[in-house]
């Protein structure tokens, strides 16, 4: 299974993408190998002006690159810190750009915030983003509080009840994801068998 987290803050010092290695590094601890991080800050994406065909020559830098990765996915991960009560604007641009990408998927959500609720409203916010983007938002979330406390000075999780919460959410995205992309296996299956 093919897992993209998809890490939407481009700020200068952001503290959310540390966030985001963490978790490729404890799904690929699970035994989910094929987990990649696409970090928007590294496309410097245009506000969006026009949806473009795949191919077209005036297409922003990057984006036929992001387009693989996400049709490439079977499962996402859509990671934000809370930014004036939603997700950022720099995951909205990207997701804007495409649909189609999305489609069916399973996506669980994370946020990390300087606040003490953990970007609770950016969480629910990205879930509402997924459902119109014709895809599963994952009832379990992730929530990151004071997120600029998170990581001790080598990098590591400071808090044993956050590194639990890492914990569960990696074996309900496990089982949340296989679910779907079982069942679609199985549906491939019995249309090849009737061919
Ligand atoms: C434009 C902006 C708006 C923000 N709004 C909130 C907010 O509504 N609630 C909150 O807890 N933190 C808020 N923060 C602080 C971020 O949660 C904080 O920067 C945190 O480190 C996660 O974002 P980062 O990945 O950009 O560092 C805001 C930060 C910025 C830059």
């Amino acid at each position: 299974m093919n897992i993209l987290i998809i890490s939407g803050s481009v700020r200068t010092g952001r503290k959310s993408h540390d966030v985001a290695v963490e978790l490729q590094r404890r799904l690929i601890g699970y035994g989910l190998i094929d987990t990649h991080v696409l970090d928007l800050a590294a496309y410097n994406l245009p506000v969006l002006e026009e949806k473009y065909l795949l191919g077209n020559s005036d297409m922003p830098k990057g984006l036929a690159e992001i387009q693989q990765m996400l049709d490439r996915a079977d499962a996402m991960i859509f990671l934000s810190p809370e930014y004036h009560g939603s997700y950022s604007g720099a995951l909205k641009n990207a997701v804007d750009y495409f649909w189609k990408e999305f489609q069916r998927k399973p996506i669980g959500v994370v946020a990390a915030a300087s606040g003490k609720f953990g970007g609770i409203n950016a969480s629910t916010d990205m879930q509402q983003l997924i459902l119109s983007l014709g895809a599963f938002p994952m009832p379990y979330k992730l929530l990151i509080p004071m997120v600029q406390n998170a990581f001790d000075e080598n990098g590591k999780i400071a808090d044993e009840f956050l590194s639990k919460n890492f914990d569960r959410f990696v074996s309900e995205f496990a089982w949340f994801a296989e679910a779907i992309t079982d069942r679609k296996a199985k549906e491939s299956t019995t249309i090849k068998n009737k061919q």
